[in-house]
């Protein structure tokens, strides 16, 4: 069956827009399809971000599926960065999953598939099901690996992963097993004046022989830039001598996460485009993501 890629305007590095999304005075979005009629029981892929602002462009996604679910009910869809993806189990009894929210509603619209990279409740690349919506996990592990190696040439490096959450992806990385770090999470003091939700990392935990060496932390996300940190100062500490970190996905969620990375001690930052638009410094490098 012929195939019919649909690309939004968020995506425009995959190809030309063919998806009109604009947005009325009051912010509220209009979606548009030109030439809706040539979708007719088509296998379409839809190819989209969901990051920045992830509320409303799932919003966007949903109206979008609205219509083409008209047309064809077989749809994947091609999502770099899943967001929501960090609330994926009910830590505290009566928290809302967000995860399985996202994952549900995509099915509910006749997702058939969803194509996205080191999704963070996924433990491996490969084929998954959740909440009925079956997710294809891709790595980007492997090009930032090859990355660091090009980087460091005939220099050796150590490859770590800075929590053992993230320690599959340096595994496939690397196609070894590779070192993790352990997280000391502070305890989040929520007051009622304080409406945002974060557990600071305190520590890092874990010993590796890095004295002397160079070292590549890899991790599936950098967000706040705490982790990363941490792990920066920890492996300095240890003797560390040149470190550089490669994400897959750099959301920087705060005012200046990657300069203040880079001002750590670390020699080269480099994340892939699941996440567009976010580099502040203009010193990441940025690497575009294969299937
Ligand atoms: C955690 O499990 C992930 O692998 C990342 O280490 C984490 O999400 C990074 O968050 P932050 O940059 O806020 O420390």
């Amino acid at each position: 069956m012929l195939m019919k890629k649909l690309i939004t305007p968020y995506c425009k590095d995959f190809g030309k827009p063919n998806i009109v999304i604009k947005h009325f005075p009051d912010s509220e979005s209009y979606i548009f399809i030109p030439k809706i009629e040539t979708l007719k029981n088509k296998h379409v892929v839809i190819y989209h971000r969901l990051y920045p602002d992830p509320d409303k462009r799932i919003f966007e996604l949903l109206a979008l599926l609205s219509r083409v679910k008209k047309e064809t009910r077989n749809i994947e869809l091609l999502i770099p960065y899943l967001p929501y993806a960090r609330q994926d189990r009910e830590n505290k009894k009566g928290e809302a999953v967000s995860a399985d929210v996202l994952c549900n509603l995509l099915k509910s619209f006749w997702v058939k598939k969803l194509i996205t990279y080191d999704c963070h409740f996924l433990p491996k690349p490969g084929n998954f099901t959740r909440s009925g919506l079956i997710i294809e996990n891709r790595s980007a592990g492997k090009q930032l690996f090859s990355y660091a190696k090009k980087y460091f040439g005939k220099e050796s490096f150590v490859v770590i992963s800075p929590d053992e959450g993230s320690s599959y992806f340096i595994e496939n990385a690397q196609g070894q097993k590779g070192h993790s770090l352990k997280k000391v999470r502070h305890e989040s003091k929520a007051t009622d004046q304080n409406t945002s939700i974060h557990a600071e990392i305190h520590t890092m935990e874990g010993e590796v022989d890095v004295a002397g060496r160079n070292v590549c932390i890899l991790d599936d996300i950098i967000s706040t830039g705490g982790t990363i940190v941490r792990a920066i100062e920890h492996l300095k500490a240890r003797g560390a001598k040149k470190i550089i970190v490669g994400t897959t996905h750099g959301v920087f969620a705060g005012e200046n996460i990657a300069q203040k990375i880079l001002n750590n001690s670390c020699s080269k930052l480099f994340i892939t485009n699941a996440i567009i638009g976010n580099d502040t410094t203009g010193k990441i490098e940025i690497l575009t993501l294969v299937s």
